[in-house]
């Protein structure tokens, strides 16, 4: 069989003909690498559970996909029999959201056309084509790290590529993201970014802005300590409804106080002021988490081990801030809807804060490092250095909140910075078969954090 087929491919050697075979049902796919984005004024409450709008605008600043990333490639081809997902190695069902999405990309498809502006598919025949997604996250999913975030951002701009697609207005593409997660809208573009809560009915100025580029403060750093790898209890968006439906510290939240913060801290990040940009990062995740605990019943995102590192920082920052006029904050630390520590700071502090970090939540072994953070050189840089960092009397009072090092309790450190918006990628990262349109390992290209 295997010779016939050579015997037939010497014998008609005619280019014009295979071309023909191959464009005859091929198999388009696209490859996006896309980011997480980590709140500093937070999204919490719905307005609309169809149209997923929030009861709040809020503002976040996008993560380095070179140290956190969703890496998402989808296939679409005629002779697909149906939508299909693998997200990290196994197949899922596509949930009503990633439905939406599908459906919102396909209502703006257009033509898909060739290097040569040749059409290859009208986008009246798109109805024709089924699709493949492979999604692979390299960070925990689903625990407080804005998975869904980069996962959706991820998915609606590989359709959009895929699809030809032409936005019907501003933001369109944010507005289809925000429908698949609402975090999801703000991870559409990279540094700092707002998602507006919008007025129209139809939410189309429910989108998100990007407020200033990821090179436009380039000494912003984040240190994120992994306090669990495990999928949360209570996920946003059922924690969120209980919220809107029992806590009225919600209500007053999002009525009287989000659009002033939005402002100020928009100002802040705009003048680079990081005292008043890192108050107003702690003070409102602390008022997320107290709207949390207000909720009927409470919701606990937070651990021990977190609030351990809010002590830690809050230390830090008396020592180094001026008692009168409070300037000189360092350690700017917030929590999503998950145990995890983000805390943003300064290039100039990032070891001292780092190395106080590790200092009280080591790695295991000394021997594992790269298993234990994303950049083992600077773990052993500020480590190594930790006496000098840490003056003598901030380590006395750091001692007496009452932590003594251990390790097992941070599961993993990032120390990463602002990043771009999502990224498309050629065709050789894409994660799936070209020719069959399922999955492929490519753990040795993303490296999955690892959890010991
Ligand atoms: C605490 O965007 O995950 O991280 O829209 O229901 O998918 P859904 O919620 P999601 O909520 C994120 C909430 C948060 C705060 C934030 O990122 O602003």
């Amino acid at each position: 069989m295997g010779h016939e087929v050579v015997g037939f491919l010497h014998k008609h050697h005619n280019l014009q003909f295979f071309n023909t075979m191959a464009a005859f049902n091929p198999m388009l796919v696209e490859t996006y690498t896309a980011p997480t984005n980590i709140a500093v004024i937070k999204y919490w409450g719905k307005n609309d559970l169809k149209l997923n709008t929030p009861m709040n605008s809020s503002s976040s600043i996008t993560l380095d996909q070179g140290d956190l990333h969703t890496i998402t490639s989808i296939a679409a081809s005629k002779d697909l029999e149906e939508d299909r997902m693998w997200l990290n190695g196994d197949e899922i069902v596509i949930n009503g959201r990633g439905k939406t999405c599908l459906a919102e990309i396909r209502k703006i498809a257009g033509d898909r056309k060739d290097a040569n502006g040749n059409v290859i598919v009208a986008k009246e025949d798109w109805i024709n084509y089924k699709v493949h997604i492979v999604s692979i996250n390299t960070f925990p999913t689903g625990a407080g790290l804005a998975s869904s975030a980069a996962g959706l951002a991820c998915f609606v701009s590989t359709l959009a590529k895929l699809y030809n697609v032409s936005e019907e207005y501003e933001g369109h593409l944010t507005a289809i993201a925000r429908q698949g997660s609402g975090s999801a809208s703000r991870s559409m573009f990279g540094g700092f970014v707002e998602w507006q809560k919008g007025e129209r009915s139809d939410a189309h100025d429910s989108i998100a802005i990007q407020r200033a580029d990821e090179n436009y403060w380039p000494e912003m750093r984040a240190v994120i300590c992994v306090v669990s790898d495990k999928e949360k209890d209570t996920s946003s968006t059922s924690g969120m409804e209980t919220s809107r439906k029992t806590s009225t510290l919600l209500a007053h939240r999002a009525n009287n106080v989000v659009a002033g913060r939005i402002n100020e801290m928009e100002k802040s990040y705009l003048a680079k002021d990081f005292d008043t940009f890192g108050k107003l990062t702690m003070q409102d995740s602390n008022q997320f988490h107290a709207v949390c605990m207000d909720t009927y019943p409470p919701i606990f995102y937070m651990n021990d081990i977190s609030k351990t590192i809010i002590r830690l920082c809050t230390i830090i920052n008396s020592y180094y801030s001026d008692p009168i006029t409070g300037k000189g904050i360092k350690a700017a630390y917030t929590y999503d809807a998950g145990p995890n520590a983000v805390i943003y700071c300064l290039e100039k502090d990032a070891a001292l804060i780092y190395s106080i970090m590790a200092r009280y939540f080591p790695a295991p072994n000394s021997n594992s490092i790269g298993d234990y953070t994303n950049n083992a050189d600077y773990y052993n840089e500020c480590t190594n250095n930790a006496d000098n960092l840490i003056p003598a009397d901030l380590a006395n009072q750091l001692d007496k909140c009452g932590r003594v090092p251990a390790s097992g309790d941070v599961k993993y450190m990032f120390y990463t910075k602002s990043g771009p918006g999502p990224i498309h990628q050629p065709i050789e990262e894409a994660i799936l078969d070209t020719s069959t349109g399922l999955p492929i390992d490519v753990s040795h290209k993303h490296k999955r954090m690892r959890i010991s």
